[in-house]
């Protein structure tokens, strides 16, 4: 006996080596102990095709339906996207899903259940797929896959929602459908890669992935796990900058892309599509910039909520100035998300560019850590979102944490070097500082 798992990627493995009899052999062995396993229905269906059968189609459209019935409906998708490709009618797979999953559906509520896939740890029978197995495997394996929920014939009571695509109208569900491009990954490839620019964002219909980020000096840090039902991507896509984090595949994942393109088709459903998605971005932003910044991590996590609770969150436009040079400092700030500039201006009224700020990055430290005026001018040069703390919290914080004193002073420190060298000037020297 072998775990499930095992199983299963050993299975991918032989799939990703063109291996397809051996590979189907394997998932017939995980539908044989776990018919409701509707993943390895697919991935066997799928070793079939490459193995040039026809009654693969059968198999899809089965699985497709069980996977509508048990809560699955972005698998069941994936089957329709895959028949469609090879020239098969799926309309009654995605009528039906709309019928479903749409916003006008009963079905919807919060009660529902999703028939999970068996366990991992599942002990089940393999045969040893280097010996030749009955001259009819294919045949029979694919009978099984097809039948194996034929009981499973109603629609349950209810239903979860997907995400984003269940609170669009009817109209705009099924334009969204229509373009919903299928990209089938193996375990180890990336669906996004940080830093590239980023024109789409994407469903998990099946499948894990991980989902991290890089810092300067090639560290990385895990920020999330992603399975089905999961958006990501939707970051760079509203930012319009370039990917936040890298997102990989830890299994064969089925991912489902939605393209700037097929946006602009929701015309007046842009807006409400907009809005959800910014949801899924604000938290994502709020939990990346605990992970990473060096300002949250002396504290365990529940500091940290309660440090953010105490930020003030602020949406600022394009050429808002944040912080006016020679103005008291007021507090510090986070940049959440978008862009700001900093500068300064000269005794003979130039104004000289220090630097940019970008998600993460922390300002307005200077003049409270010398107690003196702000040094420079910042403005946002996009639509931003910065975190405030004002002066008198970073003050008992920073006394009653060193680690976000030192932090602070050896930020300005390294901002105070950058700036002389860029304007060529001598400044206060370090002992002469009035620290918080
Ligand atoms: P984008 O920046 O376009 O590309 C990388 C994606 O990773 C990003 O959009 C988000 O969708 C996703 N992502 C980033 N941080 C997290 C997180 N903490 N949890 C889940 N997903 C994330």
């Amino acid at each position: 006996m072998v775990s499930l798992g095992d199983v299963r990627r050993s299975a991918a493995t032989l799939f990703s080596q063109a291996q397809h009899l051996p590979a189907l052999r394997l998932y017939d062995a995980i539908v044989a102990a776990a018919p409701l396993d509707y993943d390895a229905r697919i991935r066997l269906a799928d070793c079939a095709l490459a193995l040039g059968n026809v009654g693969a189609a059968n198999v899809y459209r089965a699985t497709a339906w069980y996977c509508l019935k048990s809560g699955h409906p972005l698998a069941a998708l994936v089957c329709a996207r895959v028949l469609e490709a090879h020239g098969a009618d799926a309309s009654d797979l995605t009528s039906s899903l709309v019928v479903h999953y749409g916003s006008e559906s009963e079905l919807l509520g919060k009660g529902a259940t999703r028939v999970a896939l068996p366990p991992d740890s599942l002990a089940i029978n393999v045969p040893d797929v280097r010996q030749p197995g009955p001259p009819d495997i294919v045949a029979q394996a694919l009978h099984r896959a097809e039948h194996a929920t034929d009981a499973f014939k109603e629609f349950p009571a209810a239903l979860h929602p997907i995400p984003l695509l269940s609170t669009m109208s009817e109209a705009a569900f099924k334009r969204v459908l229509a373009t919903l491009l299928l990209k089938r990954l193996p375990a180890g490839a990336a669906a996004i890669k940080e830093g590239e620019p980023g024109n789409s964002f994407f469903f998990v219909a099946g499948g894990a992935l991980r989902v991290f980020a890089t810092d300067g000096l090639g560290r990385t840090t895990d920020l999330a796990q992603l399975g089905e039902g999961a958006v990501f991507g939707e970051m760079a896509l509203l930012s319009a900058q370039p990917r936040s984090a890298t997102v990989e595949c830890l299994t064969d994942c089925d991912l489902l892309e939605v393209g700037r393109t097929s946006l602009a088709t929701l015309a007046d459903e842009i807006g409400a599509v907009a809005e959800a998605l910014h949801g899924f971005t604000r938290e994502r932003l709020l939990g990346n910039l605990m992970a990473t910044s060096p300002l949250f991590k002396p504290f365990n996590r529940m500091q940290q909520r309660d440090l953010l609770r105490r930020f003030t969150s602020h949406d600022v436009a394009p050429g808002t100035v944040v912080i006016h040079e020679g103005e008291e400092g007021r507090g510090l700030f986070v940049v959440l998300a978008g862009e700001l500039d900093v500068s300064r201006r000269t005794s003979d009224g130039q104004t000289v560019p220090l630097g940019g700020l970008r998600t993460g990055d922390v300002f307005g430290e200077m003049a409270l850590l010398r107690n003196a005026r702000t040094t420079a001018t910042v403005v946002a040069t996009r639509a931003s979102t910065v975190l405030f703390l004002a002066r008198d919290v970073v003050a008992r914080l920073a006394a009653s944490m060193p680690e976000i004193k030192s932090y602070l002073e050896a930020l300005a420190e390294e901002r105070e070097i950058d700036n002389q060298l860029v304007l060529g000037e001598d400044e206060t020297p370090a002992d002469e500082r009035i620290l918080i």
